[in-house]
């Protein structure tokens, strides 16, 4: 296999680690096929809380991080790691710091090579992975609880955005928008549900139109929220309709600026990856584009091991001092 930022060993066996948000995952990569991926949710863990309660999710990974790990490598050892990945950010900065520790461990402790992976670049390269790996160049959609992008893709390991929202992402509309409508969280697979089995045209939702390739979506959760107390004990009745003409509102407004997008760099191929990606509505809205499968949409370990093998490793001892960030720029 040939292709910029390759590295000459490249059927490696990649250890990759994510903890930037709610998930500890790990899994394991090897030359682009994934041979496991374990995700430990703490979903359940933040609902009562509405959001993901920082503090909760470190202490969580602490206590999750070495038996997900362990059960990643299954029947292997760390004998057999040549590799290890990490999110270096970004995230929430007290959880990704128990990815890190554990994966600078891991590695010192074994003399390997570490790749500090941004999440952003992970969830791209999650495209990247067998049985169908996706070729650049290509425009990216990046919708997900934390971010929403549009980037261009010339090549495996780029990553040049043309587009970002102003104010929330798409998955955080739907996590807000799901707890307007009493829902669970994660909002966006309830309102996915939901949706189906309501009228998308029942209500008007207008997404903001900003300008250039940007989005912006707090318009649409300050409508929802109108809507919902102007119903006030009607809201029971029609939620199916609100959680469908909601969905309907936040895919339109991806799909059109995506396509805008790729009206504007001429790219012949779409991708959308992210939480979001996960959403059914999208996906119908943009039968051409290629998505990952569903599990690989949401946050996990073996997009960040992917991500890997298009970065520069860093020999020991010179990752020891290396920090996570939180932000993206
Ligand atoms: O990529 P991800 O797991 O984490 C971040 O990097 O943020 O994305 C999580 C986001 C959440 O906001 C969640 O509500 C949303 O993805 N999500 C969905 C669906 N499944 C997950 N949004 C819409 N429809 C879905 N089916
Ligand atoms: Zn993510």
């Amino acid at each position: 296999m040939e292709g910029p930022g390759l590295r000459a060993g490249d059927a490696l066996l990649i250890l990759g680690l994510e903890t930037s948000c709610d998930e500890t995952a790990a899994a394991l990569v090897e030359g682009g096929a994934v041979v496991s991926s374990v995700v430990s949710s703490q979903a359940d863990l933040h609902a009562r809380f509405g959001g993901v309660v920082p503090e909760v999710a470190s202490r969580r990974h602490l206590e999750l991080v070495l038996p997900v790990i362990e059960e990643a490598l299954g029947e292997r050892t760390l004998d057999d790691v040549d590799t290890v990945a990490v999110t270096q950010g970004p995230g929430l900065i007290g959880a990704l710091l128990v990815g890190l520790s554990a994966a600078k461990a891991l590695a010192w402790g074994r003399g390997l090579p570490l790749v500090p992976v941004n999440h952003l670049h992970g969830h791209v390269a999650s495209l990247y992975l067998e049985p169908e790996p996706l070729e650049p160049p290509f425009l990216c959609l990046l919708a997900s609880g934390g971010h929403t992008l549009l980037v261009d893709v010339p090549e495996r390991g780029a990553f040049r955005p043309i587009g970002t929202t102003l104010d929330d992402a798409a998955g955080e509309a739907f996590d807000k928008g799901a707890r307007l409508l009493g829902l669970g969280y994660p909002g966006g697979a309830e309102i996915d549900r939901l949706a189906r089995e309501g009228d998308p045209e029942a209500f008007e939702f207008p997404v903001a139109r900003v300008p250039g390739l940007d989005f912006s979506f707090s318009g649409v959760k300050t409508a929802l929220l109108y809507e919902v107390r102007g119903l006030g004990a009607a809201v029971e009745a029609r939620r199916a309709d609100l959680a469908a003409s909601y969905q309907r509102a936040i895919v339109r407004a991806l799909v059109a600026r995506t396509l805008e997008a790729a009206g504007q760099t001429g790219a012949e191929r779409i991708a959308v990856v992210g939480g979001v990606a996960a959403n059914s509505e999208l996906r119908a809205a943009l039968p051409d584009a290629t998505a990952p499968p569903l599990a690989l949409c949401t946050d996990n370990a073996a997009m960040i091991a992917s991500a890997a093998r298009y970065v520069e490793a860093i020999l020991p001892p010179g990752y020891l001092a290396l920090d996570a960030f939180a932000s993206a720029l």
